[in-house]
C-alpha cells in the first residue's frame, strides 16, 4: 500500500495542533448547546458542575487520547492496536478505536443537520428572512425550514460538501490552513458580539445568571447532562482528537497542550453565554428557550435592537464556522483510516467518506419532515444518533481509554508522552484510574436505573 510507505503528515506550524484541536472542540456544543442547557438547568450551578466535569473527567481522558494518537501514529484503529501491543497487551483493545471512529461518524451524521440550520440561518439573516416580530412567527420560520426535505437537505448537503472539500485537501493544506484563519476570525466575532451584548442593557443579568451559584439547585438530570456534555464539548472518544494527536510532533507537551485546548473550549462556551444571554435578558425573553434558543429567541432579540441585523449575521457566520471546524475533525478520523490501512488516496477516501456521511445525514435530516414518524421507543433517527453517542458511546470510549492508559500500559508510555513533571503525572494517574472512571460510571448507573423502571 503506497500511502503507508510515506511518513505520516505532521502539523506544519507551532500552533497547528492547538488551532485544529481547539477548532474541533469549539463548535455547536459551545455556542448552541451549552447556552440552552445552562438556560434549562438553571444557570450558575450547572455552569460550576460543568466546569468540574471538564477538569476532573474530561481533561484526563483528553490527555490519554492525544497520547494514544501520537504514540500510535495512526488512525484510531491502528493507534489503539499499536499502543496496546507495544505494552504486550491484546490487540483486541483496538475495538475501542473502531468504536470511537463509529461514534465520530454517528455524531457527524446529526451534527451536519444542525450545522445546516446555522448555514440556512446565516442565509436568512442576510436575505431578511428572520424579520418576524414574535417568537411564534419565528417558530413558524424554524418549522418551515425543517418541513421541506429538499430545503433542509440542501443545507446539510452543503455542509457535507464543504467539509469533504477541506479534508480532501489534506492535513496541512486543508485542515491547518482553514483553521488558521477561521479560529481567530471566530474569536474576533465573539468579542464583537459580547461588546454588543455589553451595550444592550442585559449584561449584568446575564453575568449574574451564568456565575451565581445557588447550592442544591441542580437536578440529577442536570448533573448527567453536564457530564455527558463534557465529553461532547471536548470532542472526546470520537476519534477526532486522537487523529489530530497523531499529527503532533514529538516535542510538544501533551499535558500543557490539553490544558490549553480545554481552557479555550471553556472560555468560548462562557463567552457565548455572555454574548447570547444579555440580548435575551435585555428583551425580557426566557433563558430556558431549549434547542430553539439561538434559532428563535435570539433572532427576535436581535431584530428589536439597533444594528441588530448586522450582529445577527455575525452570529450565524460565527456559528457556521465553529460547526465546520468541528465537522472536519470528525471525518478526519475515518479518512485517515482509509488512507493508512486501506491504501486509499486522500481524495478517494474523502469522496467515499462523504458519500456515506451524506446518506446517514440525509436520513437524520428526514427526522424533521418525512421521517418524523419513523420512531423507535419514541425517538426519531436523529434523536437516536444523539442519545447513543452522548449517553453510551462517548462515555464508554472515554472509560476504556482512561482505564487502558491508567492500568494496562507500561508505566513509561504515558509518562513519556504526557511530558508532565512527576507530581502532575501522579495527579493525572490518580484521575485517570479513579476519578474520571467514577464520574463516567455515574452516567451508566443512571442509564441502567432508567431501564429497570
Ligand atoms: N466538540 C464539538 C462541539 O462542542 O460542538 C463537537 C464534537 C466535535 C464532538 C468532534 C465530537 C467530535 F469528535
Ligand atoms: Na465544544
Amino acid at each position: 500500500m503506497a500511502s503507508s510507505d510515506q511518513p505520516r503528515a505532521q502539523w506544519l506550524g507551532r500552533w497547528g495542533f492547538m488551532l485544529a484541536a481547539t477548532g474541533s472542540a469549539v463548535g455547536l456544543g459551545n455556542i448552541w448547546k451549552f447556552p440552552y442547557m445552562t438556560g434549562e438547568y438553571g444557570g450558575g450551578t450547572f455552569v460550576l458542575v460543568y466546569l468540574l466535569c471538564i477538569l476532573l473527567v474530561g481533561v484526563p481522558v483528553m490527555m490519554a487520547e492525544i497520547a494514544f494518537g501520537r504514540r500510535g501514529r495512526g488512525s484510531p484503529v491502528d493507534a489503539f492496536r499499536r499502543v496496546v501491543t507495544e505494552s504486550g497487551r491484546s490487540p483486541m483493545w483496538s475495538v475501542l478505536g473502531w468504536m470511537s471512529m463509529l461514534c465520530g461518524f454517528l455524531i457527524l451524521s446529526f451534527y451536519v443537520v444542525v450545522a445546516g440550520w446555522s448555514l440556512s440561518y446565516l442565509w436568512k439573516s442576510l436575505s431578511g428572512g428572520l424579520s418576524a416580530e414574535s417568537i411564534g412567527a419565528l417558530a413558524d420560520v424554524f418549522d418551515a425550514n425543517n418541513a421541506d426535505p429538499l430545503n433542509l437537505g440542501f443545507w446539510s448537503t452543503l455542509v457535507t460538501l464543504v467539509t469533504m472539500l477541506v479534508v480532501g485537501k489534506g492535513v496541512q493544506k486543508g485542515i491547518e490552513r482553514s483553521v488558521s484563519w477561521m479560529m481567530p476570525g471566530l474569536v474576533l466575532m465573539l468579542v464583537l458580539l459580547i461588546g454588543f451584548g455589553a451595550f444592550s442593557g442585559g449584561f449584568g443579568d446575564a453575568f449574574a445568571f451564568l456565575f451565581s451559584f445557588s447550592a442544591g439547585s441542580l437536578s440529577s438530570e442536570g448533573l448527567l447532562a453536564a457530564l455527558g456534555h463534557a465529553f461532547f464539548t471536548l470532542s472526546l472518544a470520537a476519534g477526532a482528537i486522537l487523529t489530530y494527536g497523531s499529527y503532533l510532533p514529538r516535542n510538544a507537551s501533551i499535558g500543557r497542550t490539553t490544558l490549553a485546548v480545554a481552557l479555550a473550549d471553556t472560555v468560548v462556551a462562557l463567552m457565548a453565554g455572555l454574548a447570547i444571554f444579555p440580548v435575551i435578558f435585555a428583551n425580557g425573553m426566557d433563558p430556558a428557550g431549549g434547542p430553539g434558543l439561538v434559532f428563535m429567541s435570539l433572532p427576535i432579540a436581535f431584530q428589536a435592537m439597533p444594528l441588530g441585523t448586522l450582529f445577527e449575521i455575525l452570529f450565524f457566520l460565527m456559528l457556521s464556522m465553529a460547526a465546520l471546524t468541528s465537522s472536519i475533525s470528525m471525518v478526519e478520523a475515518t479518512v485517515s483510516w482509509l488512507c493508512d490501512s486501506k491504501g486509499f488516496t486522500r481524495r478517494w477516501a474523502s469522496l467515499a467518506t462523504g458519500l456515506v456521511l451524506w446518506l446517514l445525514s440525509t436520513a437524520a435530516m428526514l427526522s424533521f419532515n418525512l421521517g418524523a414518524d419513523w420512531t423507535l421507543a419514541g425517538k426519531t433517527f436523529f434523536d437516536w444518533l444523539d442519545y447513543l453517542t452522548s449517553r453510551w458511546l462517548m462515555p464508554l470510549g472515554g472509560l476504556g481509554t482512561v482505564l487502558i492508559a491508567g492500568f494496562l500500559l507500561k508505566k513509561s508510555v504515558m509518562r513519556d508522552e504526557l511530558g508532565l513533571g512527576p507530581r502532575l503525572y501522579t495527579l493525572w494517574l490518580l484521575m485517570a484510574r479513579y476519578v474520571s472512571p467514577l464520574g463516567i460510571l455515574v452516567i451508566f448507573a443512571d442509564q441502567l436505573a432508567l431501564f429497570t423502571v
